[in-house]
């Protein structure tokens, strides 16, 4: 890949997005890359969580490549953010969870791909922001759909359009940001996460994070009937039997 880093190591997969030059911005290259890289590391048994950053230490990623979009038209731009949005839903829809190790800028496309994340960690010097009005654009990379949903709708309504950027300690306050750390300690925070992650059964994760992203399709009540049949349907897996045969035999069950 010309612009990923991708690493395997004792049950992750990390992937880095390594255009410096830009502060990591997105150009249809980057965003078609980044999809694959998701799905490569879905299809590798041997990961078990994913951890996404940029590199450097001033960008996680500066947004969608605005130079890029300076020469495209509508047509072009729809191409272009379709593409975007399908990379985020491979994010979003992984069994596997993606943790974005936010190192720095997270704006625009940047803060799209960590709304489309499981879970945020941030360096002390991470921004985050949708900024997109201030170029006559709207974010268009699910922005609009997912910052309200984790966030709240006033204050996704205010940062959207003022188009201001907030620091990783106003993420935290805000629930954007799960965890500020120092930079220095961002990737031991993250694999901190993973490590207790890896030690649980692979399906129960995965089924875990798709009933959470589906209680936001439906009522209560059809959330809670998908919750219960995933529930019930675990029972029909080792991995479900392993995690309780181990905690009646007092002994640390082994799921990988
Ligand atoms: N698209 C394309 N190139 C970008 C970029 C983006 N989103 N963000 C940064 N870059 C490029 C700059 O053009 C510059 O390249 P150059 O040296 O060839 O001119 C390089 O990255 C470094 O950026 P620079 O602006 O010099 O760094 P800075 O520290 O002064 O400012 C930012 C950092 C992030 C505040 C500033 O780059 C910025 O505002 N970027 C755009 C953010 C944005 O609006 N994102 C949403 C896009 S939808």
């Amino acid at each position: 890949m010309r612009y990923l880093l991708l690493e395997t190591y004792k049950g992750f997969g990390f992937i880095t997005i390594n255009r410096p030059d830009s502060l990591n911005a997105m150009n249809s290259d980057v965003v078609s890359e980044l999809d694959s890289a998701v799905q490569q590391m879905i299809a590798d048994d041997a990961v078990g969580v994913i951890v996404l950053t940029g590199s450097g230490d001033k960008a996680f990623v500066a947004g969608a490549d605005i130079k890029a979009m300076q020469q495209m038209d509508s047509e072009k731009a729809l191409v272009f953010g379709k593409a975007g949005q399908k990379m985020t839903l491979t994010i979003e829809n992984s069994p596997k969870p993606v943790i974005a190790a936010v190192n720095g800028f997270a704006l625009g496309g940047g803060c799209e791909i960590s709304l489309a994340c499981h879970i945020r960690v941030a360096s002390e010097n991470a921004v985050f922001g949708q900024p997109e009005v201030l170029l006559g654009i709207i974010p268009g990379w699910g922005g609009t759909q997912r910052l309200p949903k984790i966030v709240g709708t006033g204050i996704a309504n205010e940062l959207i359009t003022t188009g201001s950027q907030i620091s990783a300690q106003e993420a935290h306050r805000i629930g954007l940001a799960n965890h500020v750390v120092p930079q220095e300690e961002l990737m031991d925070k993250c694999k901190e996460i993973g490590k207790m992650i890896l030690k649980n059964g692979p399906n129960a994760i995965a089924k875990s994070l798709n009933c959470i992203h589906e209680s936001f399709h439906k009522s209560i009540e059809d959330g809670l009937k998908y919750e219960v049949n995933a529930f019930a349907d675990l029972f029909e897996t080792e991995e479900t039997r392993e995690g309780l045969t181990a905690f009646v035999e007092k002994r640390k069950a082994n799921f990988r």
